[in-house]
């Protein structure tokens, strides 16, 4: 109970503090703050036989933007998804308890510069101008951007059409970052909080496409009716998990997440949310 008390504390702080510098979504959901609780399931691991017991370290906070399917999304009141339950398998390496805090997209990597969370794991893609801000860990799996258009509509039909478009983005994303470079040929960027949101402007035609990243994308796609991924692929990207720069957390995770990729339990993880 404790737990969970300091832990929505936690969430109102952190939600307090990104009003103040980029504004907090105005949504309840955004702000809320969930702490995942997967039963650990490494307890026989030769790897976990030397290191303290779960919980031992304390809390690790880690920033994410919970409406990205099979990423980071809620069942229920639960964050789950291929970066919580990492993210829960790397604090079990680590003895450390996962409290998973959701914010805006664009809030990430200041609550990790900050300090008020511990590490960022959205699905963020590894970009020269993030490693200005925070370090990277290894990277954990690959991603591509694609272009989401409404099923029989001829406007964007492919890339290059996209210079004409206008185009729904989840605000501060590599998608937003890509388009945002076509701005000056002619395309209008319309940003918003959540990619979800995007795609809901181009259900009822007030965008062209959406550009996102390709497993989102399917579960967007899946869940609306009318609407399809282009088959020409936009970008591909690596995405790792950010912290403050400097920050010995970087070795401790990059060490868990090594050995999770050795055991396959990586693997796992993503076969179990993403079908081939
Ligand atoms: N891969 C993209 C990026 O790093 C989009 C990530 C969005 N993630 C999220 N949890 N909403 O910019």
């Amino acid at each position: 109970m404790k737990k969970i008390i300091s832990a929505i504390l936690a969430g109102a702080v952190m939600c307090t503090s990104a009003v103040a510098l980029a504004g907090c979504g105005g949504s309840k959901t955004e702000s809320k703050t969930e702490s995942t609780t997967a039963a650990s399931s490494a307890a026989s691991d030769k790897a976990t036989a030397d290191t303290p017991e779960k919980g031992a370290n304390g809390e690790l906070h880690m920033a994410t933007n919970a409406f990205f399917e099979p990423y980071e999304y809620y069942e229920n009141e639960k964050i789950v998804g291929i970066d919580a339950e990492i993210a829960e398998a790397i604090c079990d390496k680590l003895g450390y308890t996962l409290v998973i805090d959701d914010m805006d997209f664009d809030s990430i990597i200041t609550a990790v510069q900050s300090g008020k969370a511990d590490f960022g794991m959205a699905g963020m893609t590894v970009t020269e101008e993030r490693k200005q801000a925070i370090d990277f860990t290894d990277t954990y799996t690959n991603a591509i951007q694609v272009i989401i258009v409404k099923e029989g509509s001829d406007k964007v039909t492919k890339i290059d059409d996209l210079n004409t478009a206008s185009i729904g983005v989840q605000m501060g994303t590599t998608g937003d970052i890509y388009v945002t470079d076509l701005e000056k040929d002619g395309a209008a960027v319309e940003r918003f909080n959540k990619g979800a949101d995007a795609v809901l402007a181009l259900s009822q035609g007030k965008v062209d496409a959406v550009v996102i990243d390709n497993e989102p994308a399917k579960a967007f796609v899946a869940q609306n009716e009318g609407l399809k991924i282009l088959e020409e692929p936009f970008e591909n990207e690596e995405y790792a998990i950010c912290v403050a720069k400097g920050s010995d957390l970087t070795a401790k995770i990059n060490a868990a997440l090594k050995e999770l990729k050795s055991e396959g339990k990586v693997d796992e993880i993503i076969n179990k949310y993403i079908k081939a």
